[in-house]
């Protein structure tokens, strides 16, 4: 870490905002932050309950704050709120005719391009709201979604939350053991997908994989299917039927469930340090909250933006930046279903040229691709309508940042770096446009409301220039309430290092830099970054292990150019098994059969036996230096073997 943090600490440049921007912005003034953001950390109660006036109650709450039984907080109790309401209903007397999606799907050809009203919006949730109610979803009922990311994904989250039924969407990317994982684990009663979606010009058989999957789900009673690629697939009669079949004729009435504002809006899966996922759950008032007031703060959005997060929607980045917070402030937000290369890697641009897009929300992962593919690709398309840039998923590269700044900002845009997690809801630690001098790879400061520190092992704050751990010393709002059905489990991961002080710690290490501002130096745990998206190495070596061939594996991660973190597995074969190329290959199919394309190993190398100390853990840290292809350096004094290593090493040659 200490090689990180003096690195973070030699970069000098600041960007501040152009004296034009800051003068059209919602917010100005380094001032302005400041007295915000102490206010909203001194009176939290104060500062929120004037916040929460931007969203439409039923009822208001009689408790802005309940943190009497830390660590589960409680916001707004009393309350009675509909996320959907707040996301449709209440925009269509003022903006009915507005677009609030703009689709364009990956084929590209002319009914792939579809805007729907906040007015057409409004009809097809209320229409799948009745066909989920008619197929026995009722209040606090889970269903799992597993979709391409066309306008369904998004009609079918908002129809859950108009009657209460929570969601759990899966990633379409992943597999078929991983579904059946989530769907267990939240007793989901319906899934909704699709027949396939498209990928990089290639279908991905959604149905399919929902098919296998559902066979060791007993759970699940009621599939509904979005024609979407039309390839033939099998339907089970009784249980499956078209999207198309079950909406026809069904009423567009549906009136928003009064529910309250704690109740449960999603379940969302994340990797841990250990093998099973976790159920992040997340509840309607206070996520709202979050999700509007930064995506109207962090983006500074204005009614005539479009606004466009690249991410989709099976990620936490877009249950909150494509869907609610948007919608939830009458955006019109862009979507797009497909690879940024294809047919050609100038997609993206070509996109933001032809809807005009003017916020561009994205990640290092895609930025880093972009660099490879030539300062040609967005040079072809006018890309002036953009005004405010965003990244998040993992620290940005300064290399990266400066790129973007330039070549897509054309150097007057704002870039906002926001660091936040699947648990806080929202955006955590940001720039704000209008305001802060940014430093190409800094998240800068906290959000309101966010009380970010950077503490020692004992929960002592350090000075500026000293790493240590990223925690939140007070809730908020849109941070996660437990772990779905594992309260004992969101204690220890989030509470237990720092119970004394209350602390919620964060699984990052972090910075300040002389000016206050904070560096984010990545996780602390068995977790990796792979493309911006979090996953346990636990997970892949349960994933190996699985595998006949294979008796002992070691995942760790190593420095790679385009995903920021690649995959490096060090695998012990059984007896009989043999090290060749063929069964490298068929083991990272099979990681990738497990849980999906992202767990694909990058490397595998095959050992006879692991570094470990004398007392039996393995040394990661050894087997990331072989697999960053450097030299170990530091103590090897608990090593049992040191042979492993030079044999590891020379495998390599
Ligand atoms: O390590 C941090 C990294 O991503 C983790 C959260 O992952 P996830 O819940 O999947 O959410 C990703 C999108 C919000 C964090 O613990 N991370 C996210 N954004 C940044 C970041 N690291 C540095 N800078 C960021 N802007």
């Amino acid at each position: 870490m200490s090689k990180n943090i003096d690195s973070v600490l030699n970069e000098n440049r600041v960007f501040p905002p152009s004296e034009a921007f800051t003068a059209r912005a919602a917010l100005r003034t380094p001032e302005e932050y400041a007295r915000l953001h102490r206010w909203s950390v001194e009176q939290p109660e104060a500062f929120w309950a004037e916040q929460a006036e931007g969203l439409d109650w039923f009822r208001k709450w009689d408790r802005v704050r309940n943190w009497d039984n830390p660590p589960f907080a409680k916001w707004f109790e009393g309350g009675r709120i509909n996320a959907a309401f707040n996301c449709l209903d209440r925009h269509l007397a003022e903006r009915g005719d507005k677009v609030a999606i703009q689709w364009e799907g990956e084929p590209g050809t002319a009914e792939d391009r579809r805007a729907l009203t906040y007015r057409d919006l409004h009809r097809e949730v209320c229409v799948f709201a009745n066909v989920l109610k008619a197929r026995g979803v009722g209040k606090g009922d889970t269903v799992a979604i597993y979709m391409p990311l066309v306008p369904e994904l998004a009609i079918a989250m908002l129809a859950c939350a108009r009657i209460g039924a929570v969601h759990s969407i899966i990633f379409g990317g992943f597999s078929a053991p991983a579904l059946v994982d989530r769907i267990t684990d939240a007793s989901s009663k319906v899934v909704v997908t699709a027949d396939g979606g498209w990928r990089r010009g290639q279908v991905v058989p959604l149905k399919h994989i929902v098919d296998d999957a559902l066979k060791n789900t007993p759970t699940v009673t009621s599939c509904i299917v979005l024609k979407r690629t039309g390839q033939a697939v099998e339907m089970v009669p009784g249980r499956d039927v078209w999207w198309d079949a079950a909406t026809a004729g069904v009423s567009s009435e549906c009136p928003a469930e009064e529910l309250d504002a704690e109740h449960p809006l999603f379940i969302l899966y994340t990797s841990g340090s250990t093998g099973k996922p976790k159920g992040i759950l997340h509840t309607t008032g206070g996520y709202l909250l979050g999700a509007q007031l930064t995506t109207r703060y962090v983006f500074d959005l204005r009614h005539e933006d479009v606004y466009w997060c690249t991410a989709d929607i099976g990620w936490v980045t877009g249950h909150s930046y494509v869907v609610y917070g948007p919608l939830a402030n009458g955006a019109t937000v862009l979507m797009y279903e497909g690879a940024p290369n294809y047919p050609g890697p100038d997609r993206f641009w070509e996109i933001v040229a032809r809807y005009k897009v003017s916020i561009f929300y994205t990640a290092p992962t895609a930025i880093r691709a972009f660099i490879k593919w030539g300062d040609a690709e967005p040079a072809k398309h006018d890309l002036s309508s953009l005004r405010v840039l965003g990244s998040v998923g993992e620290p940005i590269n300064p290399e990266a940042w400066m790129w973007y700044h330039r070549v897509i900002g054309g150097e007057r845009c704002p870039i906002v770096d926001t660091w936040w997690q699947t648990e806080t809801g929202s955006i955590a630690i940001t720039p704000l446009p209008g305001i802060t001098p940014t430093k190409p790879g800094s998240a800068t400061f906290p959000f309101f409301g966010i009380d970010a520190a950077v503490v020692d092992d004992k929960g002592n704050e350090l000075p500026n220039g000293q790493g240590g751990f990223l925690v939140i010393r007070q809730p908020w709002p849109s941070m996660l309430r437990t772990l779905w059905g594992d309260d004992e489990r969101f204690r220890d991961v989030y509470w237990k290092r720092f119970a004394e002080q209350g602390y919620y710690l964060a699984g990052d290490g972090a910075v300040r830099d002389q000016d206050g501002y904070f560096w984010i130096l990545g996780r602390i745990d068995d977790v990796l970054n792979v493309s911006g998206h979090r996953l346990s190495t636990m997970e892949v070596e349960s994933a190996l292990v699985g595998h006949d061939a294979v008796v002992e594996a070691a995942v760790v991660g190593f420095n790679h150019e385009i995903k920021g973190e690649g995959v490096a597995a060090f695998v012990t074969l059984g007896v009989g098994a043999v090290k060749t190329d063929a069964l490298k290959d068929l083991l990272k199919r099979h990681v990738r059969d497990t849980i999906g394309a992202i767990a694909a190993p990058d490397q595998i190398h095959f050992t006879d036996s692991l570094p470990k100390t004398r007392s039996g853990k393995i040394m990661r840290r050894l087997l990331r230096d072989v697999a960053n292809g450097v030299e170990s350096k530091g103590d090897m004094s608990t090593l049992e073997d040191l042979n492993i290593l030079a044999k590891l090493r020379e495998e390599e040659d």
